[in-house]
């Protein structure tokens, strides 16, 4: 039995041209980019490609990009970066109540050390309210901090509005686009955006790299100190074989984007539709946003049967799927997501995320979706 993925917000296998692109960088170009001889300068030339090249993708300057461990570094360098450099004393954030916990709990941190903290609610499809944003904003707001698409449920956030409230109110605006790179076009040209997050592993590169665009005059103070790497706003030697995959992913899989929305539209329906002929369209619900959100995440609740219950079937069927929520001692929690949503406790308790890429086939969500359905009947007659 061939395993079937279909966890691809959580990691996505790195491409065989991404692996290719990183492995000079442990052998022939191992140079450190900080060094003044021949190999460091070397490698130091392949790093200024690797920034061109991602920064031109993106649409913004070469050196408003900084390369760091991924999507988690560039969410708390970004919020504790900001609130550092603020030199008047601002002293509140507004953020949702739907962001991943790399964006919650630096939030929570800041509460510790007496910052306020406006966690915006969300409607039942996952959707801020911008007039809730306009409410929030007081005086000494220093930040406003929000997810582009959301990694459990795929509703997509009005960030141009949101970009243009904030500067207009000239707050600086963050945004964690972790889940949008690759699903949705990202010009930092014309985005209303000060900061925005980045992460290699959910476009087929490597874990442990991302990056931060931060715009022209943003003041961020840095979060580790050390050498002078990065323009002296991120020390330590650059992962220069990771940042090579992560500049290589991005010069393939971004321009691939519109080819592989209808892919991905596809297999959406096929399985919603198996599912439907199988099931019954009131025997599941599906969460989230029905236009506001990317294809790629299908989250479904089949209420009466638990989330873990679900995962472990499917597991032992092949099939890997997630819950949004995270595992602690073996039982999982209930998602923060859904529970803000205000969904019904039998939906929130019940929900499987698919998420689906570019190695999946028709087949490959055919047969999950009959296989998953042969599992609720079963478990529904018990
Ligand atoms: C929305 C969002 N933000 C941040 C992260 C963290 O990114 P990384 O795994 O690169 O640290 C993730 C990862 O799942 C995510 O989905």
């Amino acid at each position: 039995m061939n395993p079937i993925y279909l966890d691809h917000a959580a990691t996505t296998p790195v491409h065989p041209d991404v692996l290719e692109a990183m492995l000079p960088f442990y052998t022939a170009f191992f140079g450190n980019p900080s060094s003044t001889h021949s190999f460091g300068r070397g490698t130091r030339t392949a790093l200024n490609r690797f920034r061109d090249s991602t920064a031109k993708l993106l649409a913004c300057p070469p050196s408003q990009l900084i390369f760091t461990s991924g999507g988690t570094e560039s969410n708390n360098m970004a919020i504790f970066g900001i609130v550092n450099a603020d030199k008047v004393g601002k002293k509140h954030i507004i953020t949702t109540q739907i962001e991943h916990h790399a964006v919650l709990h630096p939030c929570e941190r800041l509460e510790s050390l007496g910052y306020e903290v406006t966690y915006l609610p969300v409607d039942p499809t996952g959707l801020i309210q911008i007039e809730d944003v306009e409410a929030a904003i007081r005086p000494d707001t220093a930040l406003i901090s929000m997810m582009y698409v959301n990694n459990e449920v795929g509703t997509i956030q009005p960030i141009e509005q949101v970009g243009q409230l904030a500067r207009s109110r000239q707050i600086p605006f963050h945004v964690d686009a972790v889940q949008a790179l690759g699903k949705l076009s990202l010009n930092l040209d014309t985005l209303p955006v000060d900061l925005m997050s980045l992460s290699a592993h959910k476009i087929y590169g490597p874990k442990g790299v991302g990056a931060l665009y931060i715009s022209k005059n943003m003041m961020v103070s840095p979060h580790v100190y050390g050498g002078s790497q990065e323009r002296k706003r991120r020390a330590g030697t650059e992962n220069v074989a990771g940042i090579a995959g992560f500049a290589k992913a991005v010069e393939i899989f971004l321009p691939m984007m519109e080819q592989m929305q209808p892919k991905v539209v596809e297999l959406r329906q096929i399985m919603i539709s198996v599912l439907e002929q199988q099931l019954g369209l009131e025997s599941f619900t599906i969460n989230g946003h029905k236009e506001q959100s990317i294809p790629h995440i299908l989250n479904i609740s089949f209420p009466g049967i638990s989330t873990e219950t679900l995962l472990m079937n499917l597991d032992l069927e092949g099939v890997a799927a997630a819950s949004g929520s995270a595992c602690t001692s073996g039982s999982l929690e209930t998602s923060h997501v859904l529970k803000a949503m205000k969904l019904p406790e039998n939906v929130t308790a019940s929900a499987v995320r698919f998420s689906f890429g570019m190695g999946n086939s028709i087949e490959q969500i055919e047969t999950t979706a009959q296989k998953l359905a042969a599992i609720v009947k079963r478990l529904r007659k018990i």
